[in-house]
């Protein structure tokens, strides 16, 4: 059974002294909620804070971002071995802000990803569509593209050690969420088209939803087959706001426990 889980992305938000205290209370508000997994993705200068506060917990943390190359005459770049030094597990690759604002594409997506694995990081591959492209029924083959810039370039043993985010743009940062109909249905593409390719992988890799999550509508998203946590942006930044969601996963994931024992 694939375990839940619920990843923060703090973008570019924070500070020393409002991380301590979102950090803390986290820490203690998921204490002891061990069937599924957190993570924060933070800005790469609270790394260091983030290992600190977060060693010896069961809360990981990463980066949002990596460069593909390793050391070298790249500024403003980070490596991949320079997250490791700081205890990451985890990236965010692909992200749609990164796509539209920072011109990434399916290619230099790919590089990173692969970059992220090949350091010993796993990969969050982010997908989604824009409004205009749902609106054009497209949904299927934007998302279906941005999947196959991995599956059919690497294979989908790729996704061995990697988790996906289905990220709709419409629902990013907008506070209208997908339903948890519409979010089942791309999860349910996403992991048919995987299914085509390899069954295994796609019955175990972890498909998160990303798109004004709260911890209103958290445990209805969690519910649904396909979708195996959140990807959080806003409500990832308060501890009152992201506790409640990673409580929803936790129990969403002790039903199903329960469910499935004979
Ligand atoms: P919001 O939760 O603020 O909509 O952001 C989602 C997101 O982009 C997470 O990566």
């Amino acid at each position: 059974m694939r375990r839940k889980m619920v990843v923060g992305n703090w973008k570019m938000n924070g500070s020393i002294a409002t991380n301590k205290v979102l950090l803390d209370g986290l820490v203690a508000g998921v204490h002891g909620y061990d069937n599924s997994d957190y993570v924060v993705c933070v800005p790469y200068p609270y790394l260091c804070q983030a290992q600190q506060l977060l060693q010896d917990t069961n809360v990981a943390w990463g980066g949002q971002n990596l460069c593909s190359t390793k050391n070298g005459a790249l500024t403003g770049a980070v490596a991949p071995h320079m997250l490791t030094d700081y205890g990451c597990t985890h990236v965010l690759i692909g992200h749609s802000e990164r796509r539209s604002q920072f011109h990434e594409t399916d290619d230099t997506a790919a590089a990173r990803f692969l970059a992220a694995q090949q350091a010993g990081i796993t990969p969050i591959f982010c997908m989604g569509e824009t409004a205009e492209e749902r609106e054009s029924d497209w949904t299927d083959y934007i998302v279906g593209r941005q999947l196959d810039s991995l599956i059919r370039r690497f294979g989908a043993n790729v996704l061995d050690n990697a988790v996906l985010a289905y990220e709709p743009l419409w629902a990013v940062g907008t506070g209208k969420p997908a339903t948890p109909e519409q979010a089942q249905e791309v999860h349910a593409f996403i992991r048919d088209r995987i299914a085509k390719l390899d069954y295994e992988v796609a019955a175990s890799v972890r498909i998160l939803y990303g798109g004004s999550v709260t911890g209103a509508n958290a445990e209805q998203l969690f519910e649904m087959p396909d979708i195996d946590g959140g990807l959080i942006g806003r409500a990832s930044l308060k501890a009152e706001d992201f506790v409640p969601i990673c409580r929803a996963a936790h129990a969403t994931a002790t039903r199903c426990l329960a469910t499935a024992k004979p």
